[in-house]
């Protein structure tokens, strides 16, 4: 692991690394998409290194580059390459690292699309896809092939359940199985998947990184040689983030650790209120002291901070929980998470409808599952509103 010269919210603030001839500190959004050959025959060879010179929009922006120079200091790694979403993020990763005969094995509770994307893929690549429960200790027994990624998010979506990385990374091959950490719920406030042998650690930058639900990104952070691999692939299948949005991450991801703090403290003020609602069955967030992942999120995580989005069960059917959704007036009606607005899902119907139903089951994702992201707003008020909305 590289060792971090500054700490984190430094790092988030100064380490875009930005220079020029005016003095700015602020990195400019660079809107050229064409860049002026410096030596005419390396500028058409088809094959050029990561860093040689600027050439083409799809390839490189000055912009883009500033947020992944950051991006790569917070997750305490060598480098890092940023995309136009989570997804593309993702998906480059899984089309450059898989052949046929690879086996990935996953928790049955992850993101949808990317259950979506290793359904589609697996048969077209004839690999393997295992889906097991979300625990350290069956992820690891699945994992003990030759060939292997393991592509875990550390805390589920969206029952909260807390896989643990210590125990996986002493009891995985790590020279041959190619851990991927998505570390989109945790972040690097809490988070540092390096420390546990993580080779790549993805992001959806459309939540915590960016964090005001006004740009949609993805990152991907890990050891350089893999980083200048997957940018041959970004480069060709064109899923670079584009210099505005690059711009709205720089600005959103200097913010990063105090929203992540006040989020994650005004979600444990909501669990604790909903954990004594007469009409709340019961409330899914590792910060709560009786939660079955609260020691363990407290020896993972680095700070008591347990982030923004916890699930709760409301006593009754689906009806009773589309009632409530309906009734909410601060917290909106929103499939996303991790930013300064206060949302609600039915995960029956959003992130988890591509989970099989007897996997749902077995996770406790029910149709009277309700799932939050606190945002920043006072909590009192977000507090108000779910009890008016609980109200019979
Ligand atoms: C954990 C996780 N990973 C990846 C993604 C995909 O990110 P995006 O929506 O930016 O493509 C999401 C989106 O919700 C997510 O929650």
């Amino acid at each position: 692991m590289k060792r971090a010269l500054a700490r984190l919210s430094t790092d988030a603030v100064h380490g875009h690394g930005h220079r020029d001839v005016y003095g700015s500190h602020i990195p400019p959004i660079y809107t050229s998409v064409i860049y002026e050959y410096i030596d005419y025959e390396l500028g058409l060879a088809t094959h050029i290194d990561r860093g040689t010179y600027l050439r083409y929009g799809r390839e490189e922006n000055p912009t883009t580059r500033a947020l992944e120079r950051v991006v790569a200091k917070l997750e305490c790694v060598e480098d890092a390459l940023a995309f136009n979403s989570g997804m593309a993020a993702i998906s480059t990763v899984l089309l450059w690292y898989l052949k046929p005969g690879s086996k990935v094995v996953v928790p049955m509770e992850l993101y949808s699309s990317t259950f979506v994307l290793l359904n589609n893929i697996a048969p077209k690549l004839g690999i393997k896809v295992e889906k097991v429960w979300p625990s350290a200790e069956t992820i690891a027994e699945a994992a003990n092939d030759l060939n292997t990624v393991v592509f875990v998010e550390v805390m589920t979506n969206p029952t909260n359940k807390v896989i643990d990385l210590d125990y996986l990374s002493k009891h995985l091959d790590l020279e041959r199985t190619m851990l991927i950490v998505d570390n989109t719920f945790t972040t690097p406030v809490v988070l540092k998947p390096i420390k546990y042998g993580a080779k790549l650690i993805v992001h959806s930058a459309t939540k915590y990184l960016g964090g005001h639900n006004d740009v949609v990104g993805g990152v991907v952070a890990g050891y350089k040689n893999m980083i200048t691999e997957l940018w041959d692939w970004r480069r060709v299948l064109g899923g670079i983030l584009q210099p505005f949005e690059a711009y709205l991450v720089l600005r959103g991801i200097k913010t990063l650790e105090v929203r992540f703090e006040k989020q994650s403290n005004n979600a444990k003020a909501v669990a604790e209120f909903l954990a004594e609602h007469p009409r709340v069955e019961e409330v899914m967030y590792p910060g709560l002291t009786k939660n079955p992942y609260h020691e363990l999120a407290k020896k993972l995580f680095e700070k008591p901070l347990f982030g923004g989005v916890l699930s709760f069960r409301i006593k009754g059917s689906y009806e009773d929980a589309v009632n409530f959704l309906k009734k909410l007036k601060i917290v909106k009606r929103c499939p996303s998470l991790g930013g300064t607005e206060s949302m609600a899902v039915l995960p029956t119907k959003s992130a988890s409808m591509y989970i099989e139903p007897e996997h749902r089951k077995k996770l406790g994702i029910t149709d009277n599952l309700v799932r939050l992201s606190i945002g920043l707003e006072d909590v009192n008020d977000v507090i108000e509103d779910l009890a008016q909305a609980l109200s019979i």
